[in-house]
């Protein structure tokens, strides 16, 4: 069974983006492949979180994992801080790669344009990080959403530089990026990615939202004066995104889902919209509800950082080997 892994990083609630784009699909793969899940909560605090307020963030994300369909008895799900190596394999990475790829990092570069002024060392340098969690378990594919695949070229690329330079040492990853539902976009904004670190909520639909409210952000999504429903990204980003949300919520075409809508008013579309939305989140807000509080949430992740823990070790001792870090006889 050839693997895969992905993880998610719970600064915030998740969102309609992070279930569209990443969770529903790992869901989907862990029929065929052996899935490597995890909660990248250290990448969480590159900026700045209310201890209180990530506790909730991260143990909300692990009922989410589980009430999506993740299933711990086929899927490896962990914490991140659970298995040190990350941090450890994150540093060694950093010294195999150059400030010029860091630069390079859309994310990075957007925040400097964007004039931030307090940007942390560890936001700069989270991609090696993300290399690590990645090489460490040698996996065939990454599935993430479009924003993310950048992120997974710099780990093929550090990859390969790690294994000429010493030895063949980690699998070169691919990065599975999802023909529709890869950038779900800001209900509010539709040029920009919908997202939970977002400063307005109006555009985030988060994956707790309650009925009323996920019918009020889609009732005053930003849409145009056309008055038509095709896909057109570039002229009409909004009702484009809208039917991208249904399309892959529906895991239909594009396509069948404006021919289906294309009769319809805007305002009746949006109705529309809203409640295939919320028929897709009320089945998971539900099983949530039951596993928030329960000892479940603990139990996968020890179970998961067993597994994870065993692969880590050995391969960060691999990779010290190689390095000449260690200092036994042979
Ligand atoms: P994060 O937490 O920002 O996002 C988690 C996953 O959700 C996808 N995603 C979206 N997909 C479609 N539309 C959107 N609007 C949208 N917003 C988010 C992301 O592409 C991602 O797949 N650095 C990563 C977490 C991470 C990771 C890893 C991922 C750390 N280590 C190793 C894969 C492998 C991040 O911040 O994702």
């Amino acid at each position: 069974m050839k693997r895969m892994l992905s993880g998610i990083k719970p600064s915030g609630e998740l969102t309609l983006g992070n279930y569209l784009g990443a969770l529903k699909r790992f869901v989907a793969f862990q029929e065929d492949y052996e899935m490597f899940v995890f909660i990248a909560n250290l990448h969480c605090i590159t900026v700045y979180q209310e201890p209180a307020q990530l506790k909730t963030y991260l143990r909300n994300a692990v009922a989410l994992y589980l009430a999506c369909g993740l299933d711990p008895q086929r899927s490896t799900i962990f914490l991140q801080t659970d298995v040190p190596e990350h941090a450890q394999l994150g540093f060694i990475l950093s010294c195999n790669s150059y400030l010029g790829e860091l630069n390079r990092m859309t994310q990075y570069k957007d925040k400097v344009q964007q004039g931030e002024g307090a940007l942390t060392v560890g936001f700069y340098t989270y991609p090696t990080l993300m290399a690590a969690d990645i090489l460490m378990y040698d996996p065939e594919y990454v599935p993430v959403g479009d924003d993310q695949k950048q992120h997974v070229e710099l780990t093929r690329d550090i990859a390969e530089r790690f294994n000429n330079r010493y030895s063949p040492t980690f699998n070169i990853p691919e990065p599975l990026i999802a023909k529709t539902g890869a950038r779900i976009m800001s209900l509010s904004e539709p040029t920009k990615k919908m997202s939970k670190s977002d400063h307005s909520d109006k555009g985030v639909i988060y994956m707790l939202d309650e009925p009323n409210i996920i019918r009020k952000k889609v009732r005053s999504a930003t849409t145009d004066s056309l008055g038509i429903i095709q896909f057109d990204p570039i002229n009409q980003p909004g009702i484009s995104n809208l039917i991208q949300i249904i399309a892959t919520c529906k895991d239909s075409s594009i396509e069948d889902v404006v021919e289906q809508y294309k009769h319809l008013q805007y305002g009746a579309f949006k109705d529309e919209a809203a409640n295939i939305i919320i028929d897709t989140l009320s089945p998971i807000q539900a099983r949530y509800k039951e596993i928030v509080h329960s000892d479940l949430i603990e139990q996968t992740l020890l179970e998961g950082k067993e597994k994870a823990h065993r692969i880590a070790r050995k391969k960060l001792e691999k990779v010290q080997r190689k390095i000449g870090l260690e200092i036994k006889k042979k």
